[in-house]
């Protein structure tokens, strides 16, 4: 066991101060990516980093970095810790901020024991993890690995009709420097589970070796608006009718498959939107996701399929717009091992696992080797206010982090 540990106080004093930026009139947290709120917490975020004698590095796509080199770590590769400080919408306050946190606790707990690493560690923040207002989710870390342009990202249009890269300028972080300036020597990112499996089986520390295949998409179904009272129900093009269809074929569908699949919509709009008039246009989201590619895949071709029936059926036209299409990933088994290892070695309990949510170890592991620890989520709630960690898990978790950085910190290759 470990006698050296993070500063658990100033942990959990950070991440209950920053989970209260950002709140709005009715106390609900959103700090949505390049927002008024979200400024707020990045400025608190760089004061905290400064305050820790570390460099603060910003990014043209916003991610903004600590940076810790140690005298004669010169210009090799960091060690990448992180994770993202923007939320959803009415959201918990440990989802990504945990990570990020942990990743300067970190720092700074190796800083005042006299640790000096062999090469750089850096703590990311990254932009626009959460996709709720700009597409696609893990945005910032996916161009930070090179998977989308940045000025493509730069120019995407918000939910709200605002682009992210006047935002990023209008809020003050737009930064100088290219995305993937500091090239990582590994990545490692703490986060809550955000799922059920560690409560339900008592285990403290997930060790996360893979993350399944996200595919987010935008269906837009049209038919006629027309009177509620006259119009019969066999003479309608009813796009929210249609729309339902759409939403109970994929809720049965996963049911019955008896496999990880999992599908969720969570967006829908109807236009004209009003009691008495049947829906011309129905707009909503679908979020498919599964461990297994190969799976995913045959889970959007039998949409694809059903939206064709559909459009025949409910003589409506209907048009698919891809938002987002990550693969699964499978993280570093090193780094895995390191992680299960150092939970051994605090006495705590582990197990493998798989993560559920989209993540930006998810992104990073394009370009260098990466892995997650995940700590117990209280009844597996998450994008939710009542999203809870206790606090001797949070600690149990950032502690597994500090003894698998200090491991990685001392080596020499
Ligand atoms: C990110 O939170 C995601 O998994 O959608
Ligand atoms: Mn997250
Ligand atoms: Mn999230």
């Amino acid at each position: 066991m470990s006698n050296q540990s993070i500063n658990a106080n100033r942990l959990l004093g950070r991440i209950r101060e920053l989970g209260e930026i950002g709140r709005d009139g009715d106390g609900r947290l959103v700090r949505l990516a390049a927002s008024d709120s979200e400024k707020l917490g990045r400025d608190r975020f760089v004061a905290w980093v400064k305050d820790a004698g570390l460099d603060v590095a910003v990014d043209r796509i916003g991610n903004v970095f600590g940076i810790w080199r140690p005298e004669g770590t010169g210009d090799r590769p960091p060690l990448m810790l992180g994770s993202h400080i923007d939320t959803v919408v009415n959201a918990g306050m440990y989802d990504g901020c945990y990570g990020v946190l942990s990743g300067l606790e970190v720092v700074e707990t190796m800083k005042a024991q006299g640790f000096v690493p062999s090469r750089p560690i850096a703590v990311a923040a990254f932009t626009n993890e959460e996709g709720v207002r700009y597409a696609p989710d893990m945005m910032g870390s996916l161009v930070y690995a090179g998977g989308l342009g940045v000025e493509d990202a730069l120019a995407t249009m918000g939910t709200d009709g605002t682009t992210l890269g006047e935002e990023l300028e209008r809020i003050g972080y737009a930064g100088p420097e290219e995305p993937g300036f500091l090239q990582p020597h590994a990545y490692i990112e703490l986060h809550i589970e955000q799922g059920p499996v560690l409560e339900r089986e008592s285990i403290l520390i997930g060790a996360v070796e893979n993350l399944q295949g996200i595919s987010w998409q935008r269906v837009t179904i049209d038919g006629d608006a027309n009177h509620a009272g006259t119009t019969p129900m066999s003479m309608r093009r009813d796009a929210g009718h249609a729309a339902a269809r759409v939403i109970t074929f994929l809720h049965d569908r996963a049911i019955a498959s008896n496999t990880p699949t999992v599908a969720t919509v969570g967006c829908m709009s109807f236009e004209p939107n009003a009691i008495n008039v049947i829906p011309s246009r129905a707009a909503f989201t679908v979020d498919l996701r599964d461990p297994d590619e190969d799976r995913l895949k045959a889970e959007e071709a039998e949409l694809v399929a059903f939206l064709d029936r559909l459009a025949e059926e409910e003589q409506v036209s209907v048009s698919v717009e891809r938002l987002a299409r990550f693969e699964p990933v499978k993280f570093d088994a090193k780094i895995v091992g390191l992680i299960e290892k150092a939970a051994k070695d605090r006495g705590l309990t582990c197990r493998r696992m798989t993560s559920g949510a989209g993540h930006d170890a998810q992104m990073i592991a394009r370009i260098a080797p990466s892995a997650m620890i995940f700590v117990p989520s209280v009844g597996g709630i998450s994008h939710n206010p009542k999203e809870f960690t206790t606090d001797g898990d949070l600690v149990a978790g950032a502690n597994v982090l500090l003894d698998v950085v200090r491991q990685f910190a001392r080596e020499e290759e």
